[in-house]
């Protein structure tokens, strides 16, 4: 899954950002793919192939009729090895090219010929991207299938601020591994996620919150998108950005997440519930900040919240989440069974490594079967990816079980 093992060439472009396409070079390396790069005569200017093929140890083209190069003797090789073709960056010029079906250099010709998906990230002068010809361009691409990747708004090189700045390297490599996914095994299903903590406000200023971060249902929204699925993420207050190509509901409160949910889950396969929802809320959100009183202790009165996993219905598959700081499995047992769910991942927030606010987790998954699954210490991402498995073995074996006629 992801980038391992896959071929993905890289196009640069003549652009001044064509020095961000080495650091994109290298995390694609980095995560496994194999990046072969094609460079146009343009983006010689800007930075060299050895520059590429040290962070690579690919070939890289930028010549038709180098007899040296394999392209010489086989000029669509590359576009047909291709898992994906991406363009970063891509200059109005380039994407004029591809509008017209101009193959002159080894780029374009293999754009031409590949059936994998290509993506383009535009960069360039704000002015540039604003005409109408590079507008009409990008529309006519995008009517066509390819993926364009930004630009963002910001500083340009041109001295200008404004919209033609080449998207980050993180955003970049989200959108690959999302075109890389689109047959993935969750493809034309819908998942839910929802993340983060809740805050429970008791006055303007104050609330009652938790140390969730969001990251273990992040991972597990990115990693349904980058496996086909539809994904929906709802999520409480929370550092991280919005994961490309996900729908994110932000909310604050429980009663919001409930609400935000029972929307999102209407036609889900699939639900896995991260979020750390608080218990209780205040029974009375002052209008005004508290002030401190004469005594030494005060009492709050606290109502319960909604369970939301609990509440929400339909026949989809539905995981739980149980963070635990004592009787590990007990626990996740009696939420599994008063939640009716498919399947709880616990974890142990003392143990080393795992729970809030670190990139990796210790889960043991608790099946309805009674099976104890002990994960060993893992990315939250690898996590993520377990926890679909099973939901997709869940789905098979209920489609194996026979329909019983009322
Ligand atoms: O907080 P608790 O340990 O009971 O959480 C177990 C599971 O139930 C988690 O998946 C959590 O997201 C979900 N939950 C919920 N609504 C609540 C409390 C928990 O959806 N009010």
């Amino acid at each position: 899954m992801g980038l391992k093992g896959k071929t993905i060439v890289l196009g640069v472009t003549g652009s001044i950002a064509a020095y961000k396409a080495a650091d994109v070079a290298s995390k694609l390396a980095q995560a496994g793919a194999t990046v072969p790069v094609m460079m146009t005569r343009a983006a010689l200017e800007f930075i060299t192939p050895l520059t590429f093929r040290s962070l690579t140890h690919q070939q890289v083209y930028v010549d038709w009729y180098d007899a040296g190069s394999d392209l010489a003797i086989q000029h669509v090789a590359l576009a047909n090895q291709a898992d994906a073709v991406l363009v970063a960056p891509a200059t109005a010029d380039f994407l004029a090219k591809l509008v017209y079906g101009f193959a002159d250099d080894p780029l374009s010709g293999t754009i031409l010929a590949t059936q994998a998906p290509v993506l383009v990230a535009p960069a360039m002068d704000g002015h540039m991207y604003d005409h109408p010809a590079t507008q009409q361009n990008l529309a006519t691409l995008r009517s066509r299938g390819v993926t364009i990747i930004g630009p963002e708004q910001g500083h340009l090189a041109s001295g200008l601020t404004g919209m033609g700045r080449l998207s980050s390297t993180e955003t970049i490599l989200a959108y690959v591994k999302m075109a890389l996914g689109r047959s993935g095994d969750l493809a034309g299903l819908r998942v839910v996620v929802s993340a983060g903590p809740t805050e429970e406000p008791m006055d303007p200023v104050r609330h009652i919150s938790n140390r969730s971060t969001g990251r273990m249902g992040f991972a597990v929204a990115e990693a349904a998108r980058d496996r086909g699925a539809t994904v929906t993420l709802v999520t409480g207050p929370t550092v991280l950005p919005d994961p490309v190509g996900v729908k994110v509901a932000r909310i604050r409160t429980a009663l919001q997440m409930l609400d935000a949910t029972q929307s999102a889950v209407r036609d889900a396969d699939i639900v896995v519930m991260t979020a750390a929802v608080a218990d209780y809320r205040p029974a009375i959100q002052a209008e005004q900040k508290m002030k401190k009183g004469p005594g030494d202790t005060t009492v709050m009165e606290l109502v319960k919240n909604p369970d939301i996993i609990a509440t929400i219905q339909g026949d989809f598959v539905k995981i739980g989440f149980a963070a635990e700081s004592e009787d590990l499995i007990r626990n996740a047992r009696t939420k599994l069974a008063e939640k009716r769910l498919d399947l709880v991942a616990a974890n142990d927030i003392t143990a080393p490594g795992s729970g809030f606010a670190v990139d990796t987790n210790k889960v043991l998954l608790v099946h309805p079967s009674g099976e104890v699954e002990d994960l060993p210490l893992m990315t939250k991402a690898e996590v993520a990816d377990v926890i679909l498995d099973r939901a997709v073995a869940v789905r098979q074996q209920r489609a194996r079980q026979p329909v019983v006629a009322g």
